[in-house]
């Protein structure tokens, strides 16, 4: 029981997160270090290698160490098999929470092999592990909505001025989780994190393991080493910040995605993680509350930092990219009434604004 009857707090556990000096990994870390709970960090600053300096997420390692008393960071790949399960057998996990990964759709098709052995494989190392050394740790895998492929795509839309929406007003709540998951074009990043995402459902289905899959939209916060190719927002600011120009792949600059802050998907862990639910789906991200097509983020960061941001227009789409996703909260909210969105775009805008380098 990770839950002591009554109290406010999970009691004293042992954590590890990996992709701990990523976005949503190094907000888990805060949380959990400011419970009072060891908490181990698993990450090798592999999205330096995949996206280059600006991609470094050396900065949020050694804020947390600095900041966090009860951090650990442990220099490990997730792919290495011998040394994971070493950690594991060592330590016994009350809870793991699985956030390293090759992020990017566009990437992943310059290094499928790359892509498919951190994203699968890798997961597939850490289910096991688990398995084998700490079975009754609840274990949270970090998926997304891209192993729904660009089915999303076939909900009817209609255009309006700064966006497109659903058409139908059953779908105004966004993409449930039985959308399907085949016949769809994925790219090859999210044809990885769709097999990871089957095989942790297996281990909570077939293993029994306490297993919980998020779906995530758009996931934003300050702490994100945002580049072209991952991190939306976080890159939108910092171009926009710098006075660059913003390059907008399709769709007429109109297509929609919904953003969560870190601290929200955190809470939302937090909940699955008091009363778990092995095997269970969930999409999480901002919702329809926080939901803004290209053109209207920009807008909005355009008034809050009070100057034009430059834009470039491509017409063509990103491969498999979705037009309009919205994330249908309402499963999550059904099992877990507690949970609530705590940060709008808008606070979530600002914040980040105002943590931004000048
Ligand atoms: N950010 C988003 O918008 C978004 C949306 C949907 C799903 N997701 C998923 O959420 C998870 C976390 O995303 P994020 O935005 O925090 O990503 P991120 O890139 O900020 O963090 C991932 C971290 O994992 C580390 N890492 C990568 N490969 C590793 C390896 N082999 N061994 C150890 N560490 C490794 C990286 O160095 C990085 O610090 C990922 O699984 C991602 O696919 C993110």
């Amino acid at each position: 029981m990770l839950w002591g009857d009554g109290v406010a707090k999970l009691r004293p556990v042992k954590v590890l997160v990996t992709g701990s000096s990523g976005l949503i990994g190094s907000e888990a870390v805060r949380h959990f270090d400011g419970e009072g709970h060891a908490v181990f960090g698993m990450d090798n600053n592999m999205r330096r290698e995949f996206f280059g300096p600006a991609g470094d997420t050396r900065w949020v390692q050694q804020m947390l160490q600095q900041q966090c008393p009860h951090f650990t960071h442990l220099e490990m790949d997730i792919r290495d098999r011998p040394r994971v399960f070493e950690l594991f057998k060592r330590e016994c996990f009350d809870l793991v929470v699985h956030c390293a990964a090759q992020p990017s759709h566009d990437k992943a098709r310059e290094i499928p092999l790359v892509d498919f052995e951190v994203n699968a494989l890798g997961t597939l190392n850490l289910l096991e592990a688990t398995r084998q050394h700490s079975p009754e740790a609840v274990f949270i895998f970090m998926s997304t909505n891209k192993v729904y492929g660009d089915a999303p795509n076939e909900i009817p839309l209609r255009e309006l001025p700064t966006r497109w929406d659903y058409a139908r007003p059953e779908d105004y709540n966004g993409v449930r989780e039985d959308c399907r998951i085949d016949r769809s074009l994925h790219s090859v990043f999210g044809a990885s994190k769709t097999a990871a995402d089957i095989m942790a459902q297996e281990y909570g289905r077939y293993f029994g393991l306490k297993v919980g899959i998020f779906r995530g939209g758009c996931l934003t916060g300050e702490n994100h080493s945002g580049v072209q190719l991952h991190g939306f927002l976080s890159y939108l600011l910092k171009v926009a910040e710098a006075g660059g120009t913003y390059t907008i792949f399709g769709y007429k600059g109109k297509q929609v995605r919904d953003q969560i802050h870190s601290v929200d998907v955190i809470s939302a862990f937090v909940e699955f993680a008091r009363n778990p639910r092995p095997g269970e789906v969930y999409n999480l991200g901002g919702g329809r509350a926080n939901s803004a097509s290209i053109l209207e983020c920009l807008d909005k960061i355009e008034a809050l930092l009070g100057k034009r941001v430059a834009r470039n227009y491509v017409d063509q789409p990103r491969l498999g990219d979705h037009i309009c996703y919205i994330s249908d909260l309402r499963k999550f909210k059904s099992h877990y009434p507690n949970w609530r969105l705590q940060w709008s775009l808008d606070q979530i805008l600002e914040r980040m604004a105002r943590s931004a380098p000048s």
